[in-house]
């Protein structure tokens, strides 16, 4: 069977991304998605930029058949590394999976950051700091990055008493921020280990993409209304396309963790 063309993409390196395709779901019932899970070669966090952008630009060549209107990197590292060459590279809007950092620092003086070790050394990811730390100067910062935390949640998601505490990093935060998107699975564990407040970022990359889709919208909505040509409605069940080597492992984690969201 054919894959009906001008669906939204989602990429991650393996399941993380499903976490954040939950959330837009919620936000855009009745849209067409694809899914795009390169879990055979995650984790990406510890492979040098240049095998995470050829591996990244892999999937984006396939969104590109399918005429995706847009394209979100539900990756964290992915988006660190790649987000502004893919940007100048292809047409569709791509919108990127960024560290929580700036609502956790209005909410907190002491917070911790966990993300993949390439995010860490991405120059993306430390201007990042370099404007909260500007903005707020007495809130500490502390950027720990996690080697294995992705790839064991990602191996063990299914089983809910799988302990990830032995790969957390120490501390006594009064924050702390979710920087990689397969982390959310893992959510509860990590409020509970430090006791305080954790911040992902997958709602405000719902209201990216949304306010992104609008405008796209409103721009054809104004074409058309100049040209005189009917308006097409986009209303149908929503459908999630998984695509890529492990599609039915994606879709069965997404089943397990998120069906709800997409009946
Ligand atoms: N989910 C990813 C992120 O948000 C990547 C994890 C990995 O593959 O190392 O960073």
């Amino acid at each position: 069977m054919g894959i009906p063309h001008g669906g939204i993409a989602f990429f991650d390196s393996g399941i993380g991304g499903l976490t954040v395709l939950a959330e837009c779901l919620k936000r855009l019932p009745n849209e067409l998605f694809y899914y795009y899970g390169d879990n055979a070669r995650a984790p990406y966090g510890n492979l040098p930029p240049e095998r995470i952008y050829g591996y990244v630009e892999e999937s984006m060549e396939l969104f590109a058949s399918l005429h995706a209107r847009a394209v979100v990197l539900a990756c964290n590292t992915a988006t660190a590394v790649c987000i502004e060459t893919l940007r100048k590279k292809y047409a569709f809007p791509i919108i990127g999976a960024e560290p929580a950092v700036l609502p956790a620092v209005k909410a907190s003086d002491d917070v911790l950051v966990l993300s993949t070790c390439a995010t860490q050394s991405s120059a993306r990811f430390s201007r990042l700091c370099q404007r909260v730390k500007k903005q707020f100067p007495t809130v500490r910062l502390t950027l720990a990055p996690c080697h294995d935390l992705a790839k064991e949640i990602e191996n063990h998601v299914l089983d809910s008493a799988y302990s990830y505490a032995p790969f957390l990093p120490t501390g006594n935060p009064s924050a702390v921020v979710l920087g990689c998107t397969h982390y959310v699975y893992a959510k509860e564990q990590i409020q509970k280990h430090y006791n305080c407040p954790v911040f992902d970022g997958n709602e405000g990359i719902a209201n990216r993409l949304v306010e992104r889709l609008f405008l796209a919208e409103n721009t054809v909505a104004e074409q058309n209304i100049r040209d005189e040509r009917p308006l097409v409605t986009t209303a149908r069940p929503p459908k999630i396309y998984f695509l890529g080597g492990e599609k039915s492992r994606n879709l069965r984690v997404f089943e397990h963790m998120f069906a709800k969201y997409s009946k």
